[in-house]
């Protein structure tokens, strides 16, 4: 048959040029297809002679093989070198340092918050919570507070608003944490040894009052709890709190939920407008604290000719701004960055014993 070395090197040539597959497509069809030049050229194999077709059959059929083969490979290396283009175009470097992210900082309250309840969990005191606004029979008659007397007044109390009309005492916004002093004894009886921070609320405002702050009460009762107890468990606490032997000095007070009572202050001294603990001769008060008075442990559900224990309350910002030297409560609450990233704490330096809290 005529022609057939002149139809392979066209077909593997322009198959050997074609740039796309979809070029190549058109190639396999105008090649190969129905009405393809190959298969044209197949159909004039009808009008030859035996001897004639015995030759160009397998001629034909050679060439219209390797047509498909040179397709197939063309294919393959188009494919290829698109996907080389592709992940030419579409680099990454993965080594790229990534974009700086701000980390928060843990705020001096909650830092010492945890400290505190670390410092008490080891001496086997557990953690009690109660709600923040509170009856005014928690906050004050269980206490031994009861309505005409002055410490309501002084507490400069929130009070919560009543429908006109609506004659129930007002809630208030607790004053301290004493209530749930009351309100774990109705729960779990005697004995008990527990620490309860939180928020408490006072209308007051200047350098060392906010309207919120934080304390921590302590109460422990027994068949056998004394005022040197009381002693010892502080002076411990204030001696791992600040790391460094602290003196207290128990001064003769009153507070209508216990009695006998007393306000207790740590050893310091003052130079330069610094406060140092645990030096020098001066005196710094720092919390309120006493034997349970028995009509405190009856609201509470307690029999006081059987249990007797003693209860203290602190105030946690106080003792922050003491062991951090921050000057000025207000600062505390007033969300300022640079504040908090300068006296905030990273979330890893975790307060524990044995790493002196
Ligand atoms: N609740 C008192 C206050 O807020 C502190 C205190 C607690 C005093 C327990 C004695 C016993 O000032």
């Amino acid at each position: 048959m005529d022609g057939l070395d002149e139809l392979r090197a066209n077909w593997l040539g322009r198959i050997g040029d074609a740039s796309t597959e979809a070029a190549l497509e058109e190639l396999r069809v105008a090649a190969l297809g129905k009405k393809g030049e190959i298969a044209l050229k197949m159909r004039e194999l009808g009008g030859m002679s035996p001897d004639e077709r015995q030759v160009a059959g397998p001629a034909l059929n050679a060439l219209k093989d390797e047509v498909n083969s040179a397709l197939v490979a063309k294919k393959v290396a188009l494919g290829d070198a698109a996907l080389d283009a592709r992940l030419r175009a579409e680099w990454l470097d993965v080594t790229l340092p990534a974009r700086h992210r701000r980390i928060g900082t843990i705020h001096p309250v909650s830092q010492v918050t945890e400290e505190v309840t670390a410092i008490f969990a080891d001496m086997g005191f557990a953690v009690a919570e109660g709600p923040q606004i509170e009856t005014d029979w928690y906050n004050f008659d269980a206490l031994n507070i009861p309505g005409h007397h002055p410490a309501r007044a002084e507490m400069d109390t929130f009070y919560t608003h009543r429908a006109p009309g609506d004659v129930r005492p007002p809630h208030v916004l607790r004053t301290h944490t004493s209530p749930v002093q009351i309100r774990h004894m109705e729960a779990n009886g005697a004995p008990c040894r527990i620490i309860c921070p939180g928020r408490v609320y006072r209308a007051d405002y200047d350098q060392t009052h906010t309207p919120m702050f934080h304390q921590v009460e302590g109460l422990a009762i027994d068949r056998d709890i004394s005022m040197a107890n009381l002693k010892w468990v502080l002076e411990e606490f204030f001696t791992a709190y600040f790391g460094t032997k602290v003196k207290t000095r128990f001064r003769a007070s009153h507070f209508p939920f216990t009695e006998p009572s007393a306000e207790v202050d740590i050893q310091c001294s003052f130079a330069d407008g610094t406060v140092k603990v645990g030096e020098g001769d001066d005196w710094l008060e720092v919390l309120g604290s006493g034997m349970v008075h028995p009509k405190v442990l009856q609201a509470g559900g307690i029999d006081p000719n059987e249990w007797q224990g003693f209860a203290f309350g602190m105030g946690i910002d106080r003792i922050a701004m003491l062991k951090y030297g921050i000057p000025d409560l207000r600062a505390f609450f007033d969300s300022d960055l640079r504040w908090l990233r300068h006296y905030g704490f990273s979330a890893l330096e975790v307060p524990t014993l044995y790493a002196g809290v």
